[in-house]
């Protein structure tokens, strides 16, 4: 019998002044995706921004639905307006946001498993980490190089199609 030890990481920064300027310009637009998510049920505002290959940014933010399953996360709106438009272009970075006046954020609020298995089919079709950053409701803030960070053992359904 042997167990095995995975391990993650991520890098926290204490304020944007530690950031790039072009991933800086990425939370912005993430906050502002955030402003306008529609999360009337939860109250719960996520606002995603990426930055594909090629310079393209593309926005997403949470959108709820009366019939609670039909809504979908800020990530996916951003990630597949993406793909839908530039299919193939890898995904460079992508900063996600969270702001609630229901419970406090401590800390950043990380993608759920849907959007880790989404992000990780983009990453591995392109064969480049996907950065992703993260903010919440405080001046922490969390990056993280690569989806395995976040979905250790990930499954590849893209390796079906070979
Ligand atoms: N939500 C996101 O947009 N992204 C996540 O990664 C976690 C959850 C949304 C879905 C729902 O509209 C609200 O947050 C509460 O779960």
């Amino acid at each position: 019998m042997v167990t095995h030890t995975l391990s993650v990481e991520y890098t926290e920064i204490s304020g944007i002044s530690q950031l790039a300027d072009e991933d800086r310009k990425l939370l912005s637009d993430a906050w502002d995706a955030c402003e306008c998510a529609y999360a009337p049920y939860s109250n719960f505002n996520v606002g995603a921004a990426l930055i594909l290959a090629n310079g393209l940014t593309f926005k997403g933010n949470n959108q709820e639905n009366g019939a609670y399953p039909s809504g979908i996360c800020a990530e996916r709106v951003a990630v597949f307006s993406a793909s839908a438009l530039h299919p193939g272009v890898p995904i460079k970075t992508i900063a996600v946001v969270a702001k609630t006046n229901v419970f406090n954020l401590a800390n950043p609020v990380t993608p759920c498993g849907a959007c880790r298995q989404v992000i990780s089919e983009y990453e591995f079709l392109s064969g480049k980490p996907i950065r992703i950053i993260l903010q919440g409701n405080s001046e922490k803030i969390w990056i993280i190089n690569g989806i395995a960070n976040l979905l250790p053992l990930m499954f590849h359904g893209s390796e079906l199609k070979k």
